[in-house]
């Protein structure tokens, strides 16, 4: 890492930090090792050892009241230190364990469960989403509890294991223990920086509806030399319909869908100009041949400021190897979008189900399954907090953190926000080509590194508020 940088710390702690990035990296990489898929039944009791693993490390380190909260689905890990003294803010940190599956697992360079480090990069399901983030926090606790017994804020660790699949203990927990989780600010690290020069916090992200389209014609799958011309085939209908979801200037082409969206103020386009991201980067980062969208929008604009709606996976009839001449009784489409602030995230299922229905040839039936949603997230930008934030980013980047709207979407910070009160502080240490999701995940060393020294900084700067 760069030693360049002026020293932010006392000498004592910066030698602490200097000599325990080792251990950290090694640290990380057990945790990694535990493949803790939290949509896969089979690695149920994987996800409950990842827990344990990070209930053991924050008691190692001096945390109180460490409990793994059993629930429904998998367990919540809960710990605090709030010895900090009266009028100290108490920083609520949230994080989740949980990781998305592998495949295609031959696409990995190297097994994704175990932690390989190239170059500057340590590459592993979690790494970056969000393992590697989260435990940043812990470890920058550590260093202040070991050098000093001591920090300069109380704080309480939030880390669920179903944000992967959708948050859904943690979605009746937050409301239900408002005073347990009680804060003056929530610091979520699972989100991307621009680049490992240039942090950025992000003040808003989308919300999401995600749900299942199926289209059902004959009762049953049916010989297509026999049948084939005469019945509407339900994978031909299936396209035809998904194919008229956006129209030719890139837009989503559903009723209403864009009925609740506020048009960007000429400030938030000058300010979102602002952020050094653009076509290049995108085509760079994401290998497609060429830049697609909502004509009329800057890239930055159509990822974080506009709704979409993407086609996330297709299927219906024969698909292995070879070939089978059928006609399928259903086809099958995962379809999700992503909202924006003012968009009412449970209208989104029954308008889309409404639009297909009435453009559907009646030789078909098509239905429409809510699966998943979640209304967008926007952060105040002018808390005492977010300054603070801004400050420690600095102080370890040597460099003003930019200000953005990204694409993503963390369901629980509505939640968390809303039912305790507090602004968010959505500081990653990610970049965005970490491959989140997709074969090859990494997590920078440099970054995770300078997020433990952010984490340490941001409770500082907290302080004097
Ligand atoms: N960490 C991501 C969210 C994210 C990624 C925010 C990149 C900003 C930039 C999170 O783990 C995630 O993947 N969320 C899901 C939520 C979904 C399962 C409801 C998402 O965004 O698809
Ligand atoms: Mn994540
Ligand atoms: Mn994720």
């Amino acid at each position: 890492m760069n030693r360049n940088e002026t020293s932010a710390f006392s000498p004592e702690l910066e030698t602490y930090l200097q000599e325990a990035e080792p251990s950290q990296l090694k640290e990380l990489s057990e945790w990694l090792r535990i493949p803790s898929v939290s949509t896969l039944p089979e690695h149920k009791e994987d996800v409950e050892r990842a827990a344990a693993w990070l209930a053991q490390k924050m008691t190692s380190i001096g945390l109180d009241n460490v409990q793994i909260i059993p629930t429904g689905g998998h367990p919540i890990v809960y710990a605090d230190w709030l010895h900090a003294g009266t009028g100290a803010p108490t920083v609520l940190v949230y994080g989740h364990y949980d990781v998305q599956p592998v495949d295609p697992l031959e696409m990995w360079t190297s097994p994704p469960f175990e932690p390989a480090v190239r170059g500057d990069d340590l590459f592993a399901r979690g790494a970056s989403d969000d393992k590697g983030q989260l435990l940043a926090h812990v470890a920058a606790v550590e260093a202040l509890l070991a050098t000093s017994g001591n920090l300069p804020v109380n704080v309480k660790f939030l880390v669920e294991g179903e944000e992967e699949v959708g948050s859904g203990a943690l979605t009746a927990f937050v409301p239900a223990e408002t005073g347990k989780l009680a804060a003056d600010v929530c610091v979520i690290s699972d989100t991307h920086i621009l680049s490992p020069e240039q942090p950025l916090i992000i003040y808003g992200l989308r919300g999401v509806w995600a749900g299942e389209v199926t289209v059902r014609g004959p009762s049953q799958d049916l010989h297509s030399g026999m049948f084939g011309g005469a019945v509407h085939n339900p994978n031909q209908a299936m396209c035809a319909l998904l194919a008229r979801l956006h129209d030719d200037a890139g837009r989503v082409a559903v009723p209403g869908f864009y009925d609740d969206v506020q048009s960007l103020s000429s400030q938030e386009r000058e300010a979102l100009a602002q952020v050094p991201y653009g076509d290049e980067q995108l085509l760079r980062e994401s290998g497609a041949p060429a830049v697609w969208g909502e004509q009329g929008y800057t890239v930055t604009e159509r990822i974080g400021a506009r709704p979409t709606l993407e086609i996330n996976g297709m299927w219906g009839g024969f698909v292995g190897e070879g070939f089978k001449t059928v006609i399928p009784a259903e086809a099958h489409a995962k379809v999700s979008c992503r909202l924006v602030p003012e968009q009412p995230s449970s209208a989104i299922g029954p308008m889309i189900e409404r639009y297909l229905q009435q453009i559907a040839p009646d030789t078909v039936e098509v239905e429409v399954r809510t699966l998943q949603h979640a209304p967008a997230t926007v952060v105040p930008l002018d808390v005492p907090e977010m300054q603070a934030g801004a400050r420690a980013y600095a102080r370890i980047f040597g460099v003003n953190p930019v200000f953005s709207r990204e694409g993503g979407s963390i369901p629980i910070a509505t939640i968390v926000q809303e039912s305790l009160n507090v602004p968010i502080l959505f500081m990653g240490f990610g970049l965005p080509d970490d491959n989140l999701h997709a074969p090859n995940e990494k997590l920078h060393l440099p970054n995770f590194y300078r997020g433990i020294r952010v984490g340490i900084a941001l409770m500082e700067e907290l302080v004097s508020s």
